[in-house]
């Protein structure tokens, strides 16, 4: 079918359209900081971004320019390899992390490889989504060989992305009126990941899609997309895709669910895909930061009362993660785990 194998192909409604709208909603947000009430104002823009997009773009974030540029060299001269040494570092069944193009968004391939590591090494996670069973496991990344730098330049880039996640997470925290280090403990093993996205070019861009629709699980999301395009966010007033414009160096934010939970619905983890173009390849690079497995997720209690109950029953990250990620890498007939499972009769 039109030059891609059927496992790739969309269902007719989830194509997406060749014209979309250009629009400038999304916030552009910049972190510099001046004066009195400077935070104030930071934390305000950006609870606003979350309540009306879950998504927003930040400049002046901190993180080094110089660095970025070498991690998107990295990954460039990675995905560049041939097949066969790239597949040295393949994940398998017992360590998630490293090379795939196997990945599935609800149950259709995605146009995509991809490099997974760990931000903390080791990370833990039970050992299956079972809740019975007690079991954790240890996981370490997987490297590859070549290109010689990869490792430490992936490395050094998590811990500056990093420190820009938890900034953000105390922004969140005080755009919610709660204090800054509100959510922090959630992160102290924190689960999360770093992930390097190589979409090749498509023979047939209108039949497939890069990453099918999802919204990101964990917490919060910093991604850095290059100057190709190709992300769109489904705009919550009439369900349009909207695409996000690349910005040179600005980091793209979105609330994931976890945060979504947290906030008792107040900020939304937004519905996202990406489409991909018969010409040009494109990368990007997201971190997903997750909390610790044994966080259990309910809206705050700050944020409850008897006006406004708790929409969301708790359950646990770990185990929701990973039943998750159980049905990422290969076609399953049951539909994946999201929050709306999790879901009280008062959030109707
Ligand atoms: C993802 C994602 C967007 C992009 O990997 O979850 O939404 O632009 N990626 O690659
Ligand atoms: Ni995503």
């Amino acid at each position: 079918m039109g030059g891609v194998d059927q496992a790739f192909v969309q269902e007719p409604e989830q194509r997406p359209k060749p014209s979309t709208i250009e629009v400038d909603g999304i916030p552009v947000i910049d972190m510099s900081v001046s004066g009195t009430g400077g935070i104030e104002k930071l934390a305000s823009e950006i609870g606003n971004a979350c309540r009306k997009w879950g998504f927003f773009q930040v400049i002046n974030h901190g993180v080094p320019l110089e660095l970025r540029q070498r991690v998107e060299k990295v990954a460039k001269a990675f995905f560049d390899l041939p097949i066969e040494e790239k597949r040295k570092a393949k994940r398998d069944e017992l360590n998630f992390t490293g090379y795939h193009d196997e990945e599935h968004t609800k149950n259709v391939r995605d146009w995509k490889e991809v490099f997974d590591m760990l931000i903390e090494d080791p990370t833990f996670l039970p050992a299956s989504p079972d809740p019975d069973d007690e079991e954790i496991r240890t996981y370490s990344n997987k490297w590859p060989e070549n290109p010689p730098e990869f490792r430490e330049t992936c490395q050094e880039y998590c811990r500056e992305v990093e420190k820009l996640a938890f900034k953000l997470l105390e922004l969140i925290s005080l755009s919610l009126g709660l204090p800054a280090n509100r959510l922090s403990d959630f992160f102290k093993h924190q689960t999360g990941m770093l992930r390097l996205n190589y979409y090749p070019p498509c023979p047939s861009p209108e039949l497939a899609l890069g990453v099918g629709r999802h919204r990101d699980g964990g917490a919060l999301t910093v991604l850095a997309q290059d100057d190709v395009g190709g992300l769109q966010i489904r705009r919550q007033s009439d369900g349009e895709w909207i695409p996000i414009k690349p910005i040179p160096n600005a980091y793209i934010i979105n609330i994931a669910d976890a945060l979504q939970v947290w906030s008792n619905n107040l900020y939304v983890s937004a519905e996202h895909r990406v489409v991909v173009n018969s010409e040009r390849e494109r990368f990007s690079i997201p971190l997903f930061f997750f909390p610790s497995h044994y966080v259990k997720v309910k809206p705050l209690e700050e944020l409850v009362n008897e006006q406004n109950p708790a929409k969301y029953k708790e359950y646990s990250w770990g185990k929701f993660y990973v039943n998750r990620t159980g049905s990422n890498y290969k076609k399953l007939e049951a539909k994946n785990l999201q929050i709306d499972h999790f879901k009280t009769p008062e959030s109707e």
